[in-house]
């Protein structure tokens, strides 16, 4: 038998035989029952919560290792569900979102300012915030319903993350039972590693000739996404509790309670968190914080400011991806010297020629940097940035590295000033400043003219489809994709709904590719056909058919039309109904007299420049040939209306005057929540004109063409209904 651990009396599971593993399987299973019927039937815990999670465990643990073993009652099955050779995807109950970011001081201001004005709340009323360290870990949303922890999920993309629950089960942080909770809770927060835990782990893994990773960060998302628990609950993982989803009665009117009761919960939150009565409260907080940084123990990446009151929070609501009640602000980046070896020019889907350069490797802040951009032609000449300079460069968060600034006394003799290319180094066509219609101003961007020929910009306009926020085809990467343009294989968007086909018909052969598990393909003749091989290829095949229905706003987004991004192809998608309606749209609206090309302008936040994207782009045949051919393969469906039993939803409705119960931005946020659409002019098409004291043109247009008008309390009237 086994040496026991003298602390707990237990033998690791590492070294349980499969007898010692079956007796301590039924053991197990036999004290959880007991401990869930002391705690829920009688309301008496006879162990600790911390006990309890360290018996389920240490029950997941031997059934990891001995997955034969694992018994028909086993307690894993009454909580989350089981691991399964891939994620699961988990679609959010209320989306993830991200948070607008904050560089200076100024911005805060402005923050503080923008909140007041959505709020009408004049300087003299109070408006508390939260302030609290930004932790750089990766967020994790955990549902609990009826006190018991059910599932969690990574973010993902913000509307599906991925189900992560056996391996959250192992995290000691993350409480599995909750008492006198609401039946449904979703608890959000940070999973983080400790930088003591990171260097410990990476001096582990290098010992085993094993790969390391680059920063805390990065080991806290590979940990937690291992497919084998075991591993998971091998790595010291923890977690801060910070936000919340979906949740079936209020727990507080505040923000700050609301923290608070997930600490009575049994959470960590962070001990930094501090509520401020002022901007200046929340600046002196971050600078506090900012000079305990490096003492923390841990990586945070700024400070995020919060609206205290939750029923301000929910006024001001969201725009795009962010909410308007909070912000993050971030510490300034960090820097180190290097040399800059080489200036490379990177096409771009819209032919856009950028500048990228090449380093000689320095870590910065923890990690390696070996590319910067440098954004354009201007930069170089501004910056004065010669191949073979020593350069300063400085990395922020997530954002692309870049140069600072040259040090100019380390500059070699006779180092030349770079001349930047007026030709396409992919396709050889002229690259030209363009000149905005608008505004008649040059661009600062150069311009490869090859549009159709240009490789580069087929290649990145394909990368673009295959994108996370458009199509996201699992198993069908940016890596991949480019693979096959380069074969030939995959042209244009519409080529790779007929790689099944096309393979059944012996036209194309795919098995003479290589997928690998990193996500590279490579051309594989001798290893061609083998089993694994036509597996992955199944994979794909199935990866894509299940894209042939997709969001009409993905759908929008994936064509990559200039200046429709993802938050105007949800504009688009929502305003038009669907794909079809949209497309109608930007070909009647070529007609610039016609009542289609107003009704695109009186989009709210559509303006010439994003209309006239839609119209070019679809005024050239060949792309609406390559859209024909996409849609034999492809259904984008209608979109979603936001509430669809509101009286206003699909309503087209025009403010205009002063209004004085809400302030402008408040009642058109107020529309868009429940389905309406918010024009910025009056047309034949708008339901209902809501006329505030001293309207004027509006008003007489819409008089003029019999579109109901109300006042503010007919509105506010019509919406409570
Ligand atoms: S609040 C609706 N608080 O930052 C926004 N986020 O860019 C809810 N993060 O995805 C997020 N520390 O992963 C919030 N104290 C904190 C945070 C925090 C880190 C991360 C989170 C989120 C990202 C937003």
């Amino acid at each position: 038998m086994a040496s026991k651990n003298t602390k707990t009396g237990l033998i690791p599971v590492g070294k349980l035989t499969p007898e010692e593993a079956m007796l301590e399987l039924a053991r197990l299973a036999a004290v959880i029952v007991q401990a869930d019927e002391a705690y829920y039937a009688r309301d008496k815990p006879e162990i600790t919560d911390a006990a309890y999670d360290a018996l389920r465990r240490r029950n997941l643990l031997i059934e990891k290792r001995f997955a034969k073993l694992k018994r028909a009652d086993s307690p894993s099955d009454k909580v989350g569900a089981a691991p399964s050779a891939k994620f699961e995807k988990a679609k959010h109950a209320a989306a993830m979102l991200s948070l607008d970011n904050a560089f200076n001081d100024d911005d805060v201001v402005d923050f503080g300012q923008r909140v007041r004005r959505f709020l009408g709340l004049p300087d003299e009323e109070a408006l508390a915030f939260t302030a609290e360290p930004k932790i750089d870990g990766l967020s994790l949303n955990l549902r609990y319903e009826g006190g018991i922890l059910k599932s969690a999920a990574t973010r993902g993309d913000g509307e599906v993350g991925e189900n992560v629950t056996s391996n959250v089960l192992t995290i000691s942080d993350i409480p599995q039972r909750l008492k006198k909770a609401p039946e449904i809770l979703e608890v959000r927060g940070e999973v983080y590693m400790s930088h003591a835990d990171f260097d410990a782990l990476n001096q582990g893994l290098k010992e085993e000739g094993e790969d390391v990773f680059a920063n805390p960060r990065n080991a806290a998302a590979g940990s937690l996404r291992q497919l084998d628990a075991a591993i998971t609950a091998s790595r010291p993982l923890r977690f801060f509790a910070y936000a919340w989803g979906e949740i079936s009665e209020e727990i507080a009117e505040t923000q700050w309670d609301a923290i608070s009761c997930f600490k009575k919960l049994g959470f960590q939150i962070n001990p930094l968190t501090k509520r401020c009565d002022s901007v200046s409260d929340m600046i002196a907080h971050y600078r506090k914080i900012e000079e305990q940084r490096a003492l923390l123990g841990y990586d945070i990446d700024g400070v995020v400011y919060k609206v205290d009151r939750l029923d301000y929070q929910t006024r001001l609501g969201f725009v795009s991806r962010h909410p308007r009640w909070a912000i993050a602000h971030k510490f300034l980046a960090e820097k180190a010297t290097t040399v800059l070896e080489d200036i490379e020019i990177q096409v771009g889907r819209t032919g856009k020629l950028t500048p990228v350069a090449r380093l000689k490797p320095v870590t910065v802040g923890g990690v390696v940097v070996s590319n910067a951009t440098l954004h354009n032609e201007d930069e170089i000449k501004r910056k004065d940035v010669r191949i073979g300079d020593t350069v300063v460069v400085q990395r922020a968060g997530d954002v692309i590295p870049q140069i600072v600034e040259v040090v100019v006394g380390k500059r070699k003799k006779g180092a030349k000033a770079f001349v930047f290319p007026s030709q396409c180094p992919i396709c050889g066509s002229h690259a030209i400043n363009e000149a905005n219609p608008q505004t008649g101003k040059t661009d600062v961007d150069k311009r490869c003219t090859g549009g159709l020929i240009c490789s580069a910009q087929a290649v990145e306009r394909l990368k673009h489809f295959v994108a996370r926020n458009a199509f996201d085809i699992e198993g069908l990467g940016e890596k991949q994709v480019a693979t096959f343009f380069e074969q030939g294989i995959i042209k244009e968007p519409a080529d790779i709904f007929t790689l099944r086909h096309r393979q059944e018909q012996g036209r194309i052969d795919l098995y003479s590719y290589k997928l690998k598990p990193d996500g590279s393909l490579h051309l594989d003749k001798e290893g061609a056909k083998q089993p694994t091989n036509a597996k992955s290829i199944e994979n794909l095949f199935a990866g894509i058919d299940a894209r042939r229905e997709i969001s009409s706003a993905r759908f929008i987004n994936a064509l990559g039309i200039r200046h429709i991004g993802e938050t105007n192809a949800r504009l688009f998608a929502s305003h038009y109904g669907d794909f079809a309606g949209f497309y109608d749209a930007a070909v009647k609206a070529r007609d610039k007299n016609s009542d289609t090309y107003e009704g695109l302008l009186s989009i709210d936040g559509v303006g010439a420049l994003v209309a006239q994207g839609a119209i070019d782009f679809f005024e050239e045949d060949h792309n609406r040939d390559a859209v024909d051919r996409l849609l034999k393969e492809v259904k984008p469906q209608k979109a979603e209306t936001v509430a669809a039993t509101s009286a206003v939803a699909g309503k087209i409705v025009v403010f205009t005057g002063k209004l004085e119960l809400f302030t402008r931005d408040e009642a058109k946020a107020r529309a868009q929540t429940l389905g309406a659409k918010v024009a910025g002019s009056v047309s034949a098409k708008t339901d209902y004109l809501v006329a505030g004291p001293g309207a004027g043109s509006k008003l007489k247009k819409a008089e003029a063409l019999g579109v109901e008008v109300l006042t503010e309390t007919a509105w506010l009237a019509l919406i409570d209904t």
